[in-house]
C-alpha cells in the first residue's frame, strides 16, 4: 500500500511573540511556502496567529491553532471558537495534546467533543494520544492509546478531515526519542483502530509521530509504515531544523509518482 502524503506540523507551543512569529514564518515561506510534496502546518499561539496568517498568504503552509473551545460563542472567558480559528486563516487545530491533558485535566470526552466541533467548522483536527513513561513501564501502552484514541473519536464519522498524533509523553521535549520500532508498534496499533472504525478510509487517516523529532532521527521514523509525518515541538521553533525536516519528509516521495505532488 502506497503511503500517506507526510504532514510536517510545528506545535510551536506557548513561544514566539507576534513579532517573532511573523519572521519565523517569513523563514519558512521562504524554504517550504512553495513545495507541495509533502503538507506543512505551522501552529502559533493565539496571540501569533493573525501575524503568522498574513506572512503565510499565498504559500502552500497551512495554519494552525493548539487548542478550540466547543461553544461558538458566548461567556466563556478566555476561550477561542472555531469560527474564529477560521477567520483568523486557521485550517487545522492540535486537540487533546498530553500537556492540555495534564495541566488543564482535558479528558477523552472532551477531547472527542472538540473533535466533531472541529470537523463540523471545516478544521482539520490533530488529535494527540500517548502513554507516560509509568504506563509504558506498566506495559499498558497500547491500552492508554487505545482508550484515548476510540474516546476521542467516538462517533467520529469523517476520516477523510482526520489526523491522529501518536505522543509518547515521556518523549516530549526530552530528547529521549522512541526507536522506530517501538512508534511503529504504537502506529499500527492506531492504525488497527481506524480501519476497524472507519474501514479502508482508516488507512487514509494520517498518523503523526511526535516526541522529540528531529532532523537526526526524522528520517528512519518516517521511514516506518504507519508513520506519516511529524508533530514537532523544540525543532520547529528555528528555521533551519523545521526547514530540515521538511526537505527529509519530502526526500521520501510524494503522495504518488504520477501526480508528483
Ligand atoms: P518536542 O518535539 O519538543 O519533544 O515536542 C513534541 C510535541 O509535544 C509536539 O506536539
Amino acid at each position: 500500500m502506497s503511503k500517506n502524503k507526510i504532514l510536517i506540523a510545528g506545535n510551536w507551543k506557548m513561544n514566539k511573540t507576534t513579532a517573532e512569529a511573523r519572521s519565523l514564518v517569513s523563514e519558512i515561506v521562504a524554504g517550504a511556502g512553495s513545495q507541495t510534496k509533502v503538507d506543512v502546518a505551522v501552529c502559533p499561539p493565539f496571540t501569533a496567529l493573525e501575524s503568522a496568517a498574513a506572512s503565510l498568504k499565498g504559500s502552500s503552509v497551512m495554519l494552525g491553532a493548539q487548542n478550540v473551545y466547543v461553544k461558538d460563542s458566548g461567556a466563556y472567558t478566555g476561550e477561542i471558537s472555531a469560527s474564529m480559528l477560521k477567520e483568523v486563516g486557521c485550517s487545522c487545530v492540535i486537540l487533546g495534546h498530553s500537556e492540555r491533558r495534564q495541566y488543564f485535566g482535558e479528558s477523552d470526552a472532551f477531547i472527542n467533543e472538540k473533535t466533531k466541533v472541529a470537523q463540523a467548522a471545516g478544521l482539520l483536527p490533530i488529535v494527540c494520544v500517548g502513554e507516560t513513561l509509568a504506563e509504558r513501564e506498566a506495559g499498558k501502552m497500547l491500552e492508554v492509546v487505545s482508550t484515548q484514541t476510540t474516546g476521542a473519536l467516538a462517533g467520529v464519522t469523517d476520516a477523510a478531515n482526520l489526523v491522529i498524533a501518536y505522543e509518547p509523553v515521556w518523549a516530549i521535549g526530552t530528547g529521549k526519542t522512541a526507536t522506530p520500532e517501538m512508534a511503529q508498534e504504537v502506529h499500527a496499533a492506531i492504525r488497527a483502530l481506524l480501519v476497524k472504525q472507519f474501514g479502508e478510509a482508516g488507512n487514509k487517516v494520517r498518523i503523526l509521530y511526535g516526541g522529540s523529532m528531529n532532523p537526526a532521527n526524522a528520517s528512519e521514523l518516517l521511514d516506518q509504515a504507519d508513520i506519516d509525518g511529524g508533530l514537532i515541538g523544540g525543532a520547529a521553533l528555528k528555521s533551519a531544523s523545521f526547514l530540515e525536516l521538511v526537505a527529509i519528509a519530502s526526500s521520501k516521495g510524494g503522495c504518488c509518482c504520477c501526480c508528483g505532488k
